[in-house]
């Protein structure tokens, strides 16, 4: 993969860097800034070659057009705040303020473009669109810098097309997370123990069909965990199902038998009246939820024998909370799995997306973490063993 260093002499130059500022807001306010953080060393790295910058970067979906409340208004200020320099955001993408911003920009200085998904063009399906988009941002620079990990899995004009028009590199961020999620996924040493969670199956099909070949024990926990215990035949009351990805779960059961992997399900269930925060709950056994209960976390038998599961292991991959862990009542669970891999000798990743919000909003100290990735969907396609398209533009 193409590093920075391949790029030469940076100062004086315009570099063009694809962040992922996809952080979760509440109103204008950011509730994790760990996408903002994790994008400033390669910003500074390229300031202190001599080089300016412009921030190309996503929020949320919007619909191909600008939003409001999808303005990059609320990273551009943060990330000013930890750089300590300002931040000029442009009021389009590629239209006169982007020009004006990026035409004056001196070495040193940084600009932001706005959320490059106000122009439809960014997520076309259709290769010449997309290619207008990225020769209309490529025109504003001199190199590009592919720094957005958690967007290198989209085939999209800020991530691919860009690549391929522009002397192309990959970021600090992007060389950092391919290293890490390699060395757990390629050649891990063993045991290798996987723990997911989340709340659908149907968002982890492939990653869990490709761990059955490749992990030693699988630990299930969060909401897909009910269509696990639907599988093995069990109610599971009001809980969170998903009814035709049950005979898909009872494949896996079988193909795991037959290949030796362990599924390690769990043993007892917080079993709430209802989704709140103040809801009535007890803990159930697992094969024991009520029918006008639904369950909102793994109970503590389970986080026990989860962590007993990854007490020895020596890789440990997580992706998916155990529970609802935003409520208080319902956070044991992962607080107990960001625990064990604290307590891990092993190489522990956190692979994005909620678990890494949640490891964060939940106090832990990140250092205590072998790697925490800053890509949800990113680093499960890596983990499923996916060619992805932002990572192939980047190849020598
Ligand atoms: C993410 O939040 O995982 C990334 O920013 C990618 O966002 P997307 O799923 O909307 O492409």
């Amino acid at each position: 993969m193409k590093t920075i260093d391949s790029l030469g002499d940076l100062a004086g130059k315009k570099v063009l860097v694809r962040s992922d500022l996809n952080v979760p807001l509440d109103g204008t306010t950011i509730t994790d800034d760990g996408r903002v953080r994790a994008s400033v060393p390669t910003i500074e790295r390229l300031l202190a070659a001599g080089a300016s910058v412009i921030v190309t970067a996503h929020l949320g979906r919007p619909k191909g057009e600008p939003e409001a409340k999808y303005s990059l208004a609320p990273a551009a200020a943060r990330l000013a705040e930890l750089l300590g320099k300002p931040v000029t955001l442009a009021e389009d993408l590629v239209g006169p303020s982007a020009k004006a911003v990026t035409d004056a920009l001196e070495p040193g200085q940084v600009a932001m473009l706005e959320n490059v998904r106000f122009d439809a063009r960014e997520t076309s399906k259709v290769d010449e669109e997309r290619q207008a988009l990225a020769a209309e941002l490529a025109a504003f620079a001199d190199v590009f810098v592919s720094d957005g990990f958690g967007v290198v899995h989209r085939k999209q004009a800020s991530v691919y097309d860009v690549a391929q028009i522009l002397p192309a590199a990959a970021g600090l961020l992007v060389q950092n997370e391919v290293e890490s999620l390699s060395k757990a996924v390629t050649d891990p040493a063993r045991p290798y123990a996987v723990v997911l969670g989340g709340s659908k199956v149907s968002d982890k099909l492939g990653v869990i069909a490709n761990l059955l070949t490749k992990a030693d024990r699988l630990l299930i926990g969060g909401g897909m965990v009910f269509t696990f215990l639907a599988a093995q035949g069990h109610g599971v009351g009001k809980s969170l199902l998903e009814e035709d990805q049950i005979d898909t779960v009872k494949g896996y059961l079988e193909t795991a038998k037959a290949n030796g992997v362990e599924i390690v399900l769990p043993t007892d269930i917080v079993a709430a009246t209802a989704f709140a925060a103040d809801a009535d709950h007890i803990v159930v056994a697992a094969d024991a939820i009520p029918e006008d209960r639904l369950g909102l976390d793994i109970g503590p038998d389970s986080a026990a024998l989860f962590a007993s599961k990854l007490a020895d292991a020596k890789t440990i991959v997580w992706n998916g909370p155990m529970g609802v862990f935003e409520m208080e009542a319902f956070a044991a669970g992962t607080k107990a799995v960001a625990q064990a891999m604290i307590d891990s000798d092993g190489f522990s990743v956190v692979g994005g997306g909620d678990s890494a919000a949640a490891v964060r909003l939940l106090g832990f100290d990140e250092a205590g973490f072998g790697h925490i990735s800053t890509g949800g969907g990113a680093s499960l396609e890596l983990l499923e063993g996916k060619v992805l398209p932002g990572l192939a533009v980047l190849e020598d």
